[in-house]
């Protein structure tokens, strides 16, 4: 029996009744085909690292999704950056018209880095959409560039005695009182800025941009691409210092920009923030939280975390929030929550629905 509607938290069958398996996922609209990317994981704690490698889904309609296979695989080279094993995670793809080629970004640590400490970007291309994607490069993005929105007096390496003092802080990926805001990307300018949860967003005249958790995930940076794709063009923004935002993602409607991303917290949930900017560098105004809903549900995001908005095809103002409900004791069972945005005074809302369809834009309104 076809699905017909989307059930947030629940069991969600491909099509060969096994639970699909693309955490941290984003979709890609090619040729009148959603494409549904995402994490591998495996049983157990096991999971938390990737022993498989990227999965894709196809899909018409948006509930029933085919098994298209693993679009990157990782390595059985203990040299290869995606070695078996490693921590690939929130793989995202984009198409480049220019190229003809689909071009995935995802956050790579080396294997065994469970501390975070590799903050890498990973790249892989393909010629056809399913793959086989082929692994390009690993590298932390915007090495020897500025940011554009700094004053000129801040862009200098640090001091010796300012890398002294950065050296000895606790740094641990979540906030800290102590949070150095204007110090860390200053350290990171020549060997490049480290570069956890990300997105990719690709704008109405074809430019895309890598939003990305850097300086310890206390400041997201927006990094515009090559128009190859395939890495930095060397303009990027801060923003939001010290603010820690995880997981972000980025829709456009209406002319302005949306961001809704999450606080640090590991793999346990917390409340998510929705943001606007009139232009993509910004300047990036924070709104609150957009889930409505319990106390419970406003603090926990669903016990869910942002991975990707989804625009819904043929309908310009309708988008579909996705967020992923972990579970790190048995990575394989995180479950998907897929949930309808709702623009109240047109500022993106996300309510709890236990089971809807696409019919729900019909009566929303603006
Ligand atoms: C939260 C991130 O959003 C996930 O992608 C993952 O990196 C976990 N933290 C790891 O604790």
């Amino acid at each position: 029996m076809p699905l017909n509607s989307f059930r947030p938290g629940k069991l969600w069958p491909d099509n060969h009744g096994v639970h699909l398996n693309a955490h941290g996922g984003g979709v890609l609209f090619y040729d009148g085909v959603y494409y549904w990317f995402g994490e591998h994981k495996i049983e157990g704690e096991a999971g938390n690292a990737a022993h498989v490698g990227v999965h894709v889904y196809s899909s018409r309609d948006l509930y029933n999704w085919k098994d298209e296979g693993i679009a990157l695989a990782v390595s059985d080279d203990p040299n290869s950056p995606i070695t078996r094993g490693c921590i690939l995670e929130r793989p995202k793809v984009i198409f480049n018209p220019r190229t003809n080629k689909f071009v995935m970004w995802f956050h790579l640590e080396p294997k065994d880095a469970f501390d975070y400490s590799g903050a890498l970007s990973g790249v892989a291309v393909a010629d056809s959409v399913t793959g086989p994607f082929q692994f390009v490069s690993a590298f932390r993005p915007n090495a020897g560039v500025w940011p554009e929105n700094v004053p000129a007096e801040a862009k200098r390496p640090l001091s010796p005695e300012e890398a002294a003092y950065v050296a000895k802080l606790d740094l641990p990926g979540g906030p800290v009182p102590y949070y150095p805001k204007q110090l860390l990307f200053r350290r990171d300018f020549a060997g490049g800025q480290m570069a956890r949860d990300m997105t990719l967003f690709v704008d109405d005249d074809g430019s895309a941009y890598h939003f990305y958790a850097s300086e310890a995930n206390g400041t997201l940076h927006i990094s515009k691409l090559s128009d190859d794709f395939l890495k930095p063009v060397g303009k990027f923004v801060r923003v939001f210092p010290g603010r820690f935002h995880e997981a972000p993602s980025v829709f456009k409607r209406g002319g302005k920009y949306f961001l809704i991303s999450s606080d640090c917290s590991g793999w346990a949930p917390n409340a998510a923030r929705v943001s606007v900017a009139e232009n993509i560098f910004g300047p990036w105004e924070e709104l609150g939280n957009p889930v409505w809903g319990t106390n419970e549900q406003t603090a926990t995001t669903f016990g869910a975390q942002s991975t990707f908005i989804l625009p819904v095809q043929g309908r310009a103002d309708d988008f579909i929030f996705m967020a992923d409900r972990w579970n790190p004791a048995n990575a394989m069972d995180g479950r998907y929550v897929w949930l309808p945005i709702e623009f109240k005074h047109g500022v993106p809302t996300v309510s709890w629905h236990d089971e809807w369809n696409l019919s729900f834009f019909d009566k929303a309104s603006g």
